[in-house]
């Protein structure tokens, strides 16, 4: 029989397989010096609560020199800090401080574009001599002086915009103000990978590596194609499929070089994110596994939650995982929903059983922890560009990114002054002091399912097995050698039946029932219930 459990186990796991990644949003996590906006300060003067919640890695968002249009996925200086956050002996001090620790820390490599604010892109923009002028996507204007095609940028209007003094078009994937570069000139390529080694000489363990597969455009420039499968409610970039502007297959090139730089170093790992459906994502592992480690598996994040939905996306990502692929799954980031604004806040522990149970690397969100829901934000407060270019489409990303609730102190323990993005209007019942104290509390629930997780190698390592799959529940084994483990969770929030051999309860969704020995028979599942029996075989 084949099985899918990790061998490599028996000898020294790669930490990034075995770790549980955890995503700060450092504006957002952590404000030291009073101005509403968190900073790597902060983040050191909380990594023992991350110690304690029990992640292995923390992955920051941008902290490079940016005028912040985008919130720092617009660099001006890939090799700075921006002032808002700190400076780089600041950032030593958040490496050393980390790995005296033993966390590890992964940085957010924005590679598809910069800010328009860049030297290289001032330098391009400059004249068509310009030495730079082919670090980005330069295009004549089509026959009517409009767009070369019909592009379209992810946050809204043409990917497209002109210049008048040089009289051409610039491309973006993203807004006008993150030109993309272009990839295609080596020129590009070395400084780029001039970048990783500079971060990666100065310790850090990885790179999330932004919207990769945005990376090449199709040298034809020709139109995208409509969508006919788009409907209201999709982002309107969406209404063009993207054959010519994502997912090229020059992007493996680029991918395989950054793996082979980092293969230079001990153990760093290298993320991608690219919303791909499955059969394109697992392409982003590499030839022979040399691209990415983990390639973002973000579909817990779009799929139905539903119990059949969930056990096929498990079993077509399972099936088509490369052979030595590593697994990954991820439930909520800084640009989607909050989990328990997606699937309700009776559903946010059996998630994150889900999460932390099922074959792969995980990585948490801050504030998922807390089961924090989307913060409402008034529109005169909105910061987010992409809310602000489509207003009321329910695409602004403000809502998961308020402050982390502290405390009861002023401002939530967040900051001594106001926040830059309102907090959830219910800190003062739902923060890391109170949940902290509070056994029973969704923070002490995590704490206990991560750790029950660094302990078992059947949920390290194990095979995964699907058991059952019911209007409302999902079941499924993960085993690793005699070591059997029977997760039960109640996804549909109906409950029910299921016929289970002698085991132990090792943990519950509500904590009540740890430790209950049990007989073989129908076990009885309470709605939103989740379980992890350990087999008495
Ligand atoms: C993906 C990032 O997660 C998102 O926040 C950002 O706006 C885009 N890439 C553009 O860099």
């Amino acid at each position: 029989m084949t099985t899918n459990a990790d061998i490599e186990t028996v000898g020294a796991p790669a930490w990034w397989k075995h770790g549980v990644i955890y995503e700060i949003y450092p504006r957002s996590f952590q404000d030291s010096n009073g101005d509403g906006v968190g900073d790597l300060p902060g983040v050191i003067a909380r990594l023992d609560y991350l110690v304690e919640l029990g992640i292995d890695a923390v992955w920051l968002t941008p902290i490079f020199a940016s005028p912040m249009v985008d919130f720092g996925y617009d660099v001006t200086d890939y090799t700075d800090i921006d002032p808002l956050f700190g400076d780089l002996a600041g950032f030593d001090r958040l490496v050393a401080e980390a790995h005296r620790r033993g966390l590890k820390l992964i940085l957010d490599y924005v590679l598809n574009h910069t800010s328009d604010q860049h030297p290289w892109f001032k330098d391009s923009r400059a004249s068509r001599q310009s030495g730079r002028r082919d670090w980005y996507v330069w295009r004549d204007p089509a026959p009517d002086g409009g767009p070369p095609n019909n592009w379209r940028s992810e946050f809204g209007g043409a990917s497209w915009t002109f210049d008048a003094a040089s009289g051409q078009y610039y491309y973006h994937a993203f807004l006008s103000a993150q030109p993309d570069l272009n990839w295609r000139n080596p020129a590009v390529v070395e400084a780029m990978m001039g970048v990783l080694r500079f971060w990666l000489d100065r310790g850090v363990d990885g790179f999330r590596v932004d919207a990769v597969h945005h990376l090449f455009e199709s040298e034809s420039f020709a139109d995208n194609p409509p969508n006919p499968d788009w409907v209201q409610g999709m982002p309107p970039a969406y209404q063009l499929l993207r054959p010519h502007t994502v997912d090229l297959p020059e992007v493996h090139d680029v991918v395989a070089a950054m793996r082979s730089l980092a293969e230079g170093y001990d153990q760093r790992v290298l993320i991608g994110e690219a919303y791909l459906p499955i059969d394109r994502l697992v392409t982003y592992y590499g030839r022979a596994l040399g691209g990415f480690h983990l390639p973002f598996n973000f579909h817990l994040i779009s799929t139905p939650w539903t119990p059949a939905a969930i056990a096929a996306l498990v079993d077509e990502y399972e099936a088509q995982l490369p052979l030595g692929g590593w697994p990954n799954w991820v439930l909520g980031n800084h640009d989607r929903p909050r989990l328990a604004s997606r699937v309700g806040a009776a559903q946010v522990r059996t998630a994150a059983m889900l999460l932390l149970t099922l074959r792969g690397t995980p990585t948490l969100y801050q504030g998922d922890e807390l089961g924090l829901p989307d913060v409402p934000v008034p529109p005169d407060q909105v910061r987010d560009p992409f809310e602000i270019n489509l207003p009321g489409l329910g695409l602004g990303r403000d809502p998961v990114r308020a402050p982390m609730p502290w405390s009861g102190e002023p401002n939530a323990g967040f900051s001594a002054s106001e926040p830059w993005l309102p907090l959830d209007p219910n800190w003062r019942r739902c923060n890391v002091d109170i949940q902290s104290q509070d056994p029973d509390s969704t923070l002490s629930f995590y704490r206990r399912l991560i750790a029950l997780r660094r302990s078992e190698k059947a949920l390290l390592a194990g095979a995964y097995r699907r058991v059952a799959v019911t209007d409302s529940l999902l079941a499924y084994e993960r085993s690793f050698g005699a070591r059997q483990l029977l997760v039960i969770l109640d996804l549909g929030g109906q409950g029910g039946r299921l016929g289970v051999p002698a085991a132990r309860i090792l943990m519950s969704t509500d904590s009540s029932r740890e430790g209950e020995p049990i007989s073989p028979g129908a076990l009885t599942v309470r709605p939103n219930q989740g379980l992890v029996l350990r087999l008495d075989r």
